[in-house]
């Protein structure tokens, strides 16, 4: 039986870099079939809703979902459509990887660094935002669970695990949030004495940023709260050419969506220059979730063996190519 498979175009430059992925995806014989659904402003123009029940139903059913970016908009207007449906999926780790590739503007020539946020709580969430009628106080709240820091703790000492990683860093700013990243920590520091065999060490999120600039080779697996690792994970997407090359999946018990961390570039939206790397490393993620380990490794040595023979690069990578160009260049390689 072929899996069913949640496509999510997303908004901005999201079309673009998912028709490259479904391209890639397509010469794999993986015998997917697509449900393609709508969210955001994409959804908002066709169906009147930022998130309509028959996408949700479609996620529940399949269970697997790629998405391209969505909007939100700043300061003002709805709130995250990501937040919404991470939430809603109880989708309660975020797995960023990051990897140098050779060829690439990377500063570093051997990063390999695996992001572990807790992607359901905390102040990223923002709930509660208030703000009074002069505009000059604002508010909102920040919960932290024990449960949630658990599960989030644990996900990241079993992916160490199983993946053969040495060490793990839980980052917090304990030091002036004491009750919230403060229950982080005690957490992270009970369930690390579960894994005597992997390195365990905790940092205050400040000095992390730094060390991971000036000395990014002494981090393996990073675990932290939401907004620390949504800050952290598009820093380590700097140390390896930027966001263009940084994949993320959104894990829960029954749900796993798959996307790119960086958004929907409306910058450069439309001019077909977008590198579709991030969300084809995404889809190497989701197939390798789905068992099949070699052909993820096909389309990160395909882009791998791109970047280094700087064949129809993108101009973000240093190159011209349009994101087709680029795309054929991978296909060439699988
Ligand atoms: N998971 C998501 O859906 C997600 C994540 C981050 C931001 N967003 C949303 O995206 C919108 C734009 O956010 P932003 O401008 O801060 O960040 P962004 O990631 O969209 O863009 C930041 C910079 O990186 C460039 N860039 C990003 N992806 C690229 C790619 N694939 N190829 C080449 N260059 C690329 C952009 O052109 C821009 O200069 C916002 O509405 C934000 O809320 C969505």
């Amino acid at each position: 039986m072929s899996q069913k498979i949640t496509i999510i175009k997303g908004d901005g430059i999201g079309p673009e870099i998912m028709d490259a992925t479904l391209r890639v995806l397509d010469h794999l014989d993986l015998n997917f079939s697509y449900d393609y659904q709508q969210a955001g402003l994409a959804a908002l123009d066709v169906t009147g809703e930022l998130l309509p029940q028959d996408t949700l139903d479609a996620i529940e059913e399949n269970k697997i979902c790629l998405k391209g970016p969505l909007t939100t908009p700043v300061g003002k207007g709805f709130s995250s459509i990501n937040v919404a449906m991470r939430r809603h999926f109880k989708l309660y780790a975020n797995v960023r990887p990051v990897v140098t590739f050779e060829g690439t503007k990377a500063r570093y020539s051997d990063i390999d660094i695996l992001t572990i946020r807790e992607n359901t709580e905390g102040a990223y969430l923002s709930d509660g935002q208030t703000i009074n009628e002069d505009r000059t106080v604002a508010e909102s709240k920040i919960v932290v669970t024990r449960e949630a820091s658990m599960n989030i703790v644990r996900y990241a000492f079993e992916i160490a695990e199983k993946a053969g990683r040495k060490k793990v860093t839980a980052v917090h700013k304990a030091n002036i949030m004491k009750t919230t990243s403060g229950l982080f920590l005690e957490v992270a520091q009970e369930v690390a004495k579960e894994y005597p065999e992997i390195e365990f060490n905790t940092l205050i999120v400040d000095n992390t940023c730094m060390q991971l600039v000036m000395n990014p080779e002494q981090f393996d697996v990073i675990v932290t709260t939401n907004l620390f690792g949504d800050i952290i994970s598009d820093l380590c997407a700097g140390l390896v050419g930027g966001l263009g090359m940084a994949p993320g999946a959104n894990i829960g018990e029954k749900v796993a969506m798959f996307e790119a961390v960086h958004g929907s570039a409306p910058d450069i939206t439309g001019k077909k220059i977008a590198n579709p790397t991030a969300l084809m490393l995404a889809a190497a993620m989701m197939i390798e979730h789905l068992g099949f380990v070699e052909k993820a490794h096909r389309i990160r040595n395909a882009i791998k063996a791109t970047l280094i023979e700087k064949d129809r690069l993108t101009g973000d990578l240093g190159g011209s190519a349009h994101t087709a160009e680029f795309t054929d260049s991978v296909i060439s390689r699988l």
